[in-house]
């Protein structure tokens, strides 16, 4: 299957090392929806989805360090948006574990719209920003 979403130049923030994260980012998404399409084993699917919190998360702290140390303004707001998002994903992986919630194309998709629009909105606005200060 092609990829949800591919790496292109419309990602790019400029950043070379804020650029190379979302990459990675994308590239566990990518994952996590070949093992769905292909039917994995559960286990696979817990290990996929918690690679990709993971990373995640740690990408987020990875933001919120540059933020702090440059003095971006806009600081507390981004670092809600991340909050909500490790919050919800979380949640959906706890019912997931506990049999509660299947792991479907839908969740995929949000997650994929929910990336798009960070990056393409609010991470850009902090990298504008970073690229002036760093
Ligand atoms: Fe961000
Ligand atoms: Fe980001």
């Amino acid at each position: 299957m092609t990829d949800i979403l591919q790496w292109d130049e419309s990602l790019a923030l400029g950043v070379a090392e804020i650029d190379d994260d979302h990459r990675k980012l994308i590239g566990l998404l990518n994952e996590l929806a070949v093992n769905i399409s292909e039917h994995s084993a559960r286990d696979a699917l817990e290990q996929v989805l918690a690679n990709l919190i993971n990373y995640t998360a740690w990408h987020f702290r990875h933001e919120e360090r540059l933020m702090q140390t440059y003095r971006f303004p806009g600081y507390l707001a981004h670092k809600r948006e991340h909050a909500a998002l490790i919050q919800e994903v979380t949640a959906f992986q706890n019912k997931f574990m506990a049999g509660e919630q299947d792991m479907t194309m839908d969740v995929v998709n949000l997650l994929k719209e929910w990336v798009l629009h960070h990056v393409m909105q609010t991470d850009r606005t902090m990298a504008e920003f970073l690229e002036l200060h760093m």
